[in-house]
């Protein structure tokens, strides 16, 4: 299986409020079309929950209405983009909100069926970033990013990917770093910045951090730039785009 995370900075507008990217998820459905292999898809939000989640500090607080519309904003977003995918090859909707239970910010219990049901009856399934119900803080986020590594570390990938908004992780000159490992990355602490959008769960950090626990792992992964037309394809294909993270 192929796990391909699509930001939610390439498929909305990320510093507006709900402003969806049709023209994107059709170009990126084209593309997605392409695949040989099995596919599990995961997309960020954007503009579709974060602000909400920031709105209502849902980091940081359990708030029931704040929950409610917030998931209900992811999912409406998946919806849209799940319909377009449906244009070109089978694929469903599968919200976090409904079969996890996290505990202290960390996924505690998942029903993984669902997703290995839908792969082996070569379904595409869909799965975003939203809030769940947490054991100890009330909800909590689980973002995209945290979603690529939790499930990479459990199936056994054959490749993994974050397209976004960038052509990879950048330097302090905005150059693409070709390579990132554990070691390389304690050098890596200044380049980080942060964006001023809605983002609320650690932009490119965020998920360079997510990709670390899996190249500790042994299994590699790559940041790359899904506006630029063509490179999930080239993804897809085995090729090499963006930043690789790995291990030393
Ligand atoms: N060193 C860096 N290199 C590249 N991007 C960086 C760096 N530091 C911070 N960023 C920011 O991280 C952003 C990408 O992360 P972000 O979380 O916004 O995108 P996404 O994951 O695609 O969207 P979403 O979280 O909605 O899924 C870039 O657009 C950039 O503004
Ligand atoms: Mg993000």
């Amino acid at each position: 299986v192929i796990i391909l995370k699509i930001g939610g900075s390439v498929i909305t507008e990320k510093n507006l409020v709900e402003r969806a990217k049709i023209g994107e998820m059709r170009r990126i459905a084209k593309e997605l079309s392409k695949k040989k292999e099995d596919l599990l898809l995961i997309h960020g939000v954007g503009s579709f929950g974060h602000p909400q989640a920031k709105k209502y500090s849902l980091n940081t607080r359990f708030h029931a209405p704040g929950l409610c519309v917030t998931h209900s904003s992811a999912s409406r977003l998946n919806h849209i983009f799940v319909d377009i995918l449906n244009n070109h090859f089978p694929a469903v909707s599968i919200h976090p909100f409904d079969i996890i239970i996290a505990e202290d910010g960390e996924i505690r219990k998942i029903f993984f069926e669902a997703f290995f049901e839908a792969l082996r009856k070569g379904i595409v399934p869909v799965t975003h970033g939203d809030v769940v119900f947490d054991l100890k803080k009330g909800n909590s986020i689980i973002s995209g990013d945290k979603l690529v590594s939790y499930f990479a570390l459990s199936l056994t990938p054959k490749r993994v990917g974050m397209g976004t908004n960038v052509d990879g992780v950048l330097d302090e000159k905005g150059e693409v770093i070709k390579e990132i490992t554990p070691e390389r990355f304690k050098e890596l602490q200044n380049i980080f910045f942060t964006s001023g959008t809605h983002d609320v769960t650690g932009e490119m950090k965020g998920k360079v951090i997510e990709l670390l626990k899996l190249a500790e792992k042994g299994i590699e992964s790559f940041i790359f730039n899904a506006l630029q037309e063509g490179n999930i394809e080239k993804f897809l294909r085995g090729e090499r785009v963006g930043t690789v993270i790995r291990s030393d």
